[in-house]
């Protein structure tokens, strides 16, 4: 039987900041509203001619160094994006096969918004225990201030640019092994978080012509009740059915996507505040390119060491959630 573990992870944020003062600039907001009710401080945002797929190379070629495995051995690249280069074709993943010089690799991209990331890792995890592949790269990568509203002070304040890439490989040895993965969805929600216009669902509108048509609306106040809930739930089933104490996790890493969320979810679970990771300040939100950048913060600080437990907990539009038990394993 073959196992998928995780080797290595990497990530990547554009050097422009925007912080809450500009935002209070550009919208009724102030610095103050945005850190007492999401933890914000300040977001990145990508150059103009700086793509998704860019960002996404920049966090693969970190992952890919750290992962000691050789780039001709990557047969999938599984690329999480609600804001792709382009929109339907060509995938933005297999841009980043291009831009990273890999011949022959499977790519394509998966659309499950802020839970991209888990979805992409429970993909990996199945191709490769099922003998099809045997090291996948898996992406988180955003361009959100591309389909951000910045007249719409609910959102603008929110979202930011950034990638995170991990590999995933296989093994025999089912100590190094992803423990578990749970994802579900319910699109009975699907209106809570959605880019209304541009799809085939409006394309004899006359909105889908416009500008804004890409841009993301949120009915924010019910999305934080469920995201609580879910999030909540999430946890205490997969660990559960895997018979794991929460004190057991070294690295609760939650979608970053507001403090009080994660504050909320940690108190739930009874986890202390140094099991939780947060990067929310300084990231704000990035969808799929929350949790790798987070996990990659752990990493870059020294505090990621091999064999400690990770718990991934994500949720967003769709909507979807997902949580992963994930052992930090790189290739000794
Ligand atoms: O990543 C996917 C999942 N996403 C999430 O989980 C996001 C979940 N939602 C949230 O994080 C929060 O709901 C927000 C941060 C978006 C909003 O915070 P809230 O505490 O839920 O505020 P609210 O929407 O209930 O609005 C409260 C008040 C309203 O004013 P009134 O009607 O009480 O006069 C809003 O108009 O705050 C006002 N408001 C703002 N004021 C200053 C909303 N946005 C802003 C703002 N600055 N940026």
């Amino acid at each position: 039987m073959m196992y998928a573990a995780l080797r290595s992870i990497g990530a990547y944020a554009p050097s422009k900041i925007l912080t809450n003062e500009e935002l209070s600039v550009m919208v009724d907001t102030s610095d103050e509203w945005i850190i007492k009710r999401t933890g914000i401080k300040e977001r990145h945002i990508a150059a103009k001619d700086e793509f998704t797929s860019d960002m996404g190379v920049s966090a693969a070629n970190i992952a890919l160094d750290r992962s000691g495995i050789n780039r001709d051995e990557i047969d999938m690249i599984v690329c999480a994006t609600i804001s792709p280069d382009y929109f339907c074709m060509p995938s933005t993943a297999t841009i980043i096969s291009h831009k990273l010089d890999l011949k022959n690799v499977t790519a394509f991209d998966i659309s499950a918004a802020c839970t991209g990331f888990v979805y992409a890792l429970s993909i990996a995890k199945a191709f490769i225990e099922s003998g099809m592949k045997k090291n996948v790269l898996i992406v988180g990568a955003e361009k959100l201030s591309a389909i951000t509203d910045y007249t719409d002070r609910g959102t603008c304040i929110l979202f930011g640019d950034g990638a995170g890439a991990a590999v995933i490989s296989a093994t025999k040895d089912k100590s190094e092994a992803i423990i578990d993965i749970h994802t579900g969805s319910d699109g009975e929600y699907a209106d809570l978080l959605m880019t209304p216009n541009g799809g085939s669902g409006s394309a004899h509108d006359s909105l889908a012509q416009e500008a804004s048509s890409c841009f993301m609306q949120m009915k924010g106040n019910e999305t934080f009740k469920v995201a609580v809930r879910t999030l909540t739930k999430d946890v205490e089933e997969i660990l559960e059915t895997n018979n794991i104490d929460s004190s057991e996790i070294k690295h609760f890493v939650p979608h970053q996507a507001n403090l009080r969320i994660i504050k909320a979810v940690g108190d739930a679970l009874k986890l202390k505040d140094e099991q939780v990771v947060l990067t929310v300040e300084k990231y704000g939100n990035t969808s799929s390119a929350s949790i790798p950048m987070a996990i990659n913060d752990v990493y870059e600080s020294g505090n990621l060491k091999a064999g400690e437990l990770m718990l991934l907990d994500a949720f967003g539009g769709g909507l979807t959630w997902g949580s992963a038990l994930v052992p930090f394993s790189p290739l000794k």
